[in-house]
């Protein structure tokens, strides 16, 4: 992979963590610790705690916030020990209790806890706790110490957009590597987004549904599926502007969907040229060329993939997605094809402050030799209900966090797009 077209995430580094029995019962805890540190902290179990200190990911912790009630005294000897691993390592504690008996609360400031904060938590109070160790901190951690962005952090895919004589867009290829990844959800609402960017002279966005023979594009799009499209494909070689143009359906005055024909085709009917003829008459009119890709590889996969700028792969966190991977990547290294060509997603991720899960990704990309570059959080039942009722997230959800999501890959997408254009 090369720097121009790596595709960057930055995990922001945690400089705290909740340790609990179930961090839910402490609600006001979370809110004062994303007051206070937006996305910068993690949250851990009492048995969680100590492998995770043995993890180079917890170097940069600054303090712990051990949460506990009168429930958890059982586990006081636990406790200690997570204060004594704490203390080695230098990073500080803070426990926040509620109905703990005074001896227990004594045996843990003993052990090392700095401050204490009764629960549920005065206003102010967590802050107030962090600026007192901070004024106690003798050499602040440099980096830990700078106030946490509210943000989470921005995907930047360095992404190179060829333009060239005519308008020659960018094709965006999107590949599920298990079934029901949420590959279409994407594309469609990327496309989306990409064409609603701006109200003014947003891009010419279209979106091909070559999943030709399971595609959901028009479902997700509420689209019919045209006769056309049949006929278009069937005979690509006799494909002129006209024919192209006619099979293509407008989705709110907005962008151009081919949708999957409303008829079964063979996946291999259609020969690499053909979509390679597609994919140029495609890119010749838009700026922007979503290709919603079949999960089986085929003969013209091969095709897409060297014409895309960029192919992003989507998974899921688990062994059928892994396996898929692995599997996908010796079919191209066999084939001398660019897997490093492709940007993984991650989609369904863990929660930022759940931290087994974060372990969980970091070891599968370890495992699978593969960067996984975006990730988009669960979006619950309204992105199933927005894909039902055939409209875009940002029309049915606008604030789901799976839009969010994609609006800011699509808005990084755009503005490389530029620096682009500009550079050329
Ligand atoms: N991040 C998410 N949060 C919640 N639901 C999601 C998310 N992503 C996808 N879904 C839902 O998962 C289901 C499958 O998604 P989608 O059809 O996009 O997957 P796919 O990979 O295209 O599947 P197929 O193998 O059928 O092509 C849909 O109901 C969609 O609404
Ligand atoms: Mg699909």
């Amino acid at each position: 992979m090369t720097d121009e077209t790596a595709l960057e995430m930055e995990m922001v580094p945690l400089v705290a963590c909740t340790i609990s029995r179930d961090v839910q019962e402490f609600e006001l805890l979370i809110e004062d610790m994303e007051n206070a540190l937006g996305e910068q902290w993690g949250d851990l179990g009492f048995d969680e705690a100590l492998p995770f200190f043995e993890q180079e990911d917890s170097e940069p912790l600054e303090f712990i916030a051990i949460a506990m009630d009168a429930e958890d005294e059982e586990e006081l000897h636990k406790l200690s020990d997570i204060i004594g691993a704490a203390k080695e390592r230098g990073i500080k504690v803070i426990l926040i209790a509620e109905d703990v008996s005074p001896a227990a609360l004594h045996h843990l400031l003993r052990k090392g806890a700095d401050e204490f904060v009764p629960y549920p938590l005065p206003e102010s109070e967590l802050q107030f706790a962090i600026d007192r160790l901070r004024a106690t901190e003798p050499e602040p951690v440099v980096e830990a110490a700078v106030p946490a962005p509210v943000e989470a952090p921005a995907v930047a895919p360095q992404v190179k957009l060829h333009k060239g004589a005519s308008r020659e867009g960018a094709i965006l290829a999107i590949h599920g590597l298990a079934g029901g990844v949420g590959a279409t959800t994407f594309a469609t609402n990327l496309a989306w987004e990409l064409a609603t960017v701006t109200k003014t002279d947003a891009p010419k966005v279209c979106l091909l549904d070559l999943d030709l023979q399971f595609g959901s594009v028009a479902t997700y799009l509420d689209l019919p599926r045209r006769d056309s499209v049949y006929e278009l494909l069937s005979d690509i070689e006799s494909m002129d502007q006209d024919s192209f143009s006619q099979a293509l359906m407008t989705f709110e005055d907005t962008m151009e969907v081919l949708t999957a024909p409303a008829d079964m085709l063979p996946l291999d009917l259609l020969p690499p040229e053909d979509i390679q003829k597609l994919l140029d008459t495609a890119r010749a009119h838009f700026d922007y060329v979503i290709v919603d890709m079949p999960k089986t590889l085929v003969q013209w996969s091969e095709t897409v993939l060297h014409a895309a700028h960029v192919y992003f792969a989507m998974i899921e966190l688990d062994m059928r997605s892994a396996q898929n991977a692995l599997r996908m990547k010796r079919a191209l290294q066999s084939e001398d094809l660019p897997f490093d060509k492709l940007r993984f997603i991650l989609n369904h991720a863990p929660k930022f402050t759940d931290l087994s899960g974060k372990s969980r990704v970091k070891r599968m990309a370890e495992s699978l030799g593969i960067a996984i570059e975006v990730q988009f959080p669960d979006g619950g039942k309204p992105v199933l209900q927005a894909c039902d009722h055939g409209l875009p997230l940002a029309t049915a959800a606008a604030k789901n966090p799976l839009r969010k999501e994609i609006n800011k890959l699509a808005a990084s997408l755009i503005e490389l797009g530029r620096d682009d254009a500009e550079a050329a």
